[in-house]
């Protein structure tokens, strides 16, 4: 397979659960070291017992990358322990603030924390990754988007907007760092069974679900979306956006930065 990591340090944000955990599994697998870093410490500690228990080099850092000295704290201790950092994963995000899938529209919290994790959280890390490559001039920043940045919708607007930033965000980086040769893309995933959608389905059931999906379950609806909206008519697994971000880090693709790569199963081309 492309991207043989051996020798390289990820960090992966998120990485706890859902996509970070995917992530964080794939690359390992292509000899990474990797630094499963997220608010859940138990999660990303168990992420990293399940990579050190096949014989893989792991570890779980608590970090809220809402915080500058958290997220410069773990860089910090990451190459104390290991020397460098030459990749980092900015998968941290949310789509609410606290209880959201408990109500039935945005408020002004869901804006701010939505922000505050998706976007500050994304440029925090990356910023705090930077300092450190710069001086080494090599470094791999994934930042993962949404096909919520392509597209509107009535249900999330601050987290479409959100991903739209990270978007963008995405590409000054790119520009900023490529002297230092550090390349920064993104990745734009589409319909995947995580923690996440399990709670955007929890809401819809409850708060004005379409009267044909009525009596299904949380996972029965999610394959009906799917089944209506995905031409390729397949979910997305962590696996997939973990594959990709495997490419993207590897020097098979040293030369793509500032892109953002959709992986939907063709959802966005209909
Ligand atoms: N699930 C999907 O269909 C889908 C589609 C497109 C994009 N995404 C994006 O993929 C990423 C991962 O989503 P997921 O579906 O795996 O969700 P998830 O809820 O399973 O995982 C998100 C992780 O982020 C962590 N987190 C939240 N706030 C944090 C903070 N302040 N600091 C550090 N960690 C924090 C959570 O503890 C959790 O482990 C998110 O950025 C999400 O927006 C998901």
């Amino acid at each position: 397979m492309f991207g043989d990591l051996k020798g390289k340090v990820a960090i992966v944000t998120g990485g706890a659960s859902g996509i970070g955990r995917g992530i964080c599994l794939v690359l390992e697998q292509q000899g990474a070291t990797v630094v499963s870093a997220d608010l859940n410490l138990k999660g990303a500690e168990a992420v990293a017992s399940e990579i050190t228990e096949r014989g893989g080099k792991a570890a779980g850092f608590e970090i809220d990358v809402t915080k500058r000295e958290s997220v410069e704290r773990v860089v910090a201790k990451v190459v104390r322990q290991w020397g460098q950092v030459d990749i980092m994963v900015n998968d941290a995000g949310v789509i609410g603030g606290a209880k959201w899938w408990e109500r039935g529209d945005t408020n002004d919290d869901d804006w701010q924390h939505t922000f505050d994790v998706n976007v500050r959280g994304v440029v925090l890390a990356t910023e705090a990754a930077a300092d450190h490559m710069k001086k080494r001039r090599y470094g791999k920043v994934v930042n993962i988007a949404s096909i919520a940045a392509l597209r509107g919708g009535p249900e999330y607007p601050h987290y479409n907007a959100s991903k739209a930033a990270v978007v963008s965000y995405t590409k000054s980086a790119a520009i900023r760092l490529a002297p230092f040769s550090i390349n920064v893309n993104a990745i734009c995933p589409g319909l995947l069974w995580t923690p996440m959608w399990e709670k955007i389905l929890y809401r819809r059931t409850r708060h004005g679900l379409d009267e044909s999906l009525r009596g299904l379950t949380e996972r029965q609806v999610f394959e009906r979306i799917v089944e209506m909206t995905v031409p390729l008519k397949r979910e997305q697994t962590p696996e997939d956006i973990g594959n990709l971000t495997a490419f993207l880090v590897s020097e098979e693709a040293k030369n793509i930065t500032g892109q953002a790569m959709i992986v939907d199963g063709g959802r966005t081309s209909v």
